[in-house]
């Protein structure tokens, strides 16, 4: 009997809501256009050391909701092992996998398309918290994040209140910082710090002057949102270990918020909180926009692999979901727009 044709599909990178919903999606269309769908786990390691499984319709099915990714997921990268990139040609062709649906954000991305160079049929699908990625208004899990840390703001919002203080919330956002704006948007915040603006001497002295002002009107309380990539008078925060993660050698960011915190408590007299977000807002559910985008990206990705479009992606541009050349995407971030933030601004402290 004829063997069908396979595709491969993993995960990478830090995990995000809506990956399982973009999982379930390509399997289940590619299994009804006539292939058959080989799970990777763990990212690139899953081809680096044969561990993978037949994704079938009963294995995808129920897992819409799900956080996390039912393939697991990591950061290693072939291209830092020795032979890498060829024990993973060769076990692609062991497999006799047409192409690796790759669902990655930056880092995982601009490897995918080192890949694709060396000869991996990479299609790639935008996923990360961050919603950094090039060529798409939005990336699978950045809208669930933004709910999680709208929620967490709402609930400071009202502590605030009871106890006249400054509530200040960390949230994610290495290189940009999207989660911070829209999630500082929906609640209203008075000041939103992200790494796209430098924090300097000025800028510090500008924001506790807004604050002071803004006690000084009778107003008693204010909620400031930072994204953990903001750098603090040119220097970027890292956690206390100065840590990596076990498979990247990127800096372990982490207490700005505490830096800042202290500093505003310090120059304005006003009693400030903090808090961290941390990893609650890369975990659980997705919101039903995160299910959606995921379906369609899943659904386009099938598309593409039929077209045989290695070395692209998919993407969303308005209400269209299109197909993007990887090489737009990688070794580059796409920082907030202004345009947002500058609507967020309007309600800032002044
Ligand atoms: O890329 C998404 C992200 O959530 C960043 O905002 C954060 O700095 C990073 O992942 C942390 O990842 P980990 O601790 O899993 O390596």
């Amino acid at each position: 009997m004829e063997r069908k044709p396979r595709i491969g599909i993993m995960t990478g990178g830090g995990d995000c809501p809506g990956l399982n919903a973009a999982i379930r999606a390509c399997a289940k269309t590619a299994i009804q256009a006539g292939y058959e769908v080989i799970g990777i786990h763990n990212g690139w390691q899953g081809l680096l050391e044969h561990d993978d499984e037949v994704l079938t319709g009963q294995r995808t099915s129920g897992i819409i909701d799900k956080g996390g990714t039912i393939l697991g997921t990591s950061r290693v990268s072939p291209l830092r092992i020795e032979n890498g990139v060829q024990r993973v040609l060769d076990r692609v062709d062991v497999l006799g996998l047409q192409a690796v649906v790759v669902l990655g954000g930056e880092g995982t991305l601009s490897l995918g398309y080192k890949m694709f160079q060396k000869g991996v049929p990479v299609i790639g699908i935008p996923k990360t918290i961050d919603n950094d990625i090039m060529e798409t208004d939005f990336t699978i899990g950045f809208q669930t994040a933004v709910q999680v840390a709208t929620d967490a703001l709402d609930r400071l919002r009202s502590t605030a209140e009871s106890h006249d203080r400054v509530m200040l919330l960390e949230v994610m956002g290495r290189n940009a910082g999207w989660i911070a704006v829209y999630a500082g948007l929906a609640n209203g915040a008075e000041e939103i710090l992200i790494p796209e603006i430098p924090l300097t001497e000025e800028r510090l002295d500008e924001v506790c002057e807004r604050l002071k002002r803004r006690r000084s009107r009778g107003i008693r309380f204010s909620i400031v949102v930072v994204a953990e990539g903001t750098q603090l008078l040119g220097k970027p925060i890292l956690t206390e270990d100065h840590g990596t993660s076990a498979d990247t050698t990127a800096p372990r960011l982490g207490g700005v918020g505490q830096m800042l915190g202290e500093i505003i408590e310090h120059r304005t007299k006003l009693e400030t909180r903090v808090s961290t977000l941390g990893y609650i807002q890369r975990g659980g559910t997705p919101v039903a926009y995160d299910r959606t985008l995921a379906t369609a990206f899943g659904v386009k990705a099938t598309e593409m692999v039929k077209a045989k479009k290695y070395g692209e992606m998919t993407a969303l541009k308005g209400i269209r979901i299109v197909n993007v050349p990887l090489d737009k995407v990688v070794d580059r971030v796409k920082t907030v727009n202004r345009a947002v933030y500058n609507v967020a601004k309007r309600f800032f402290a002044r």
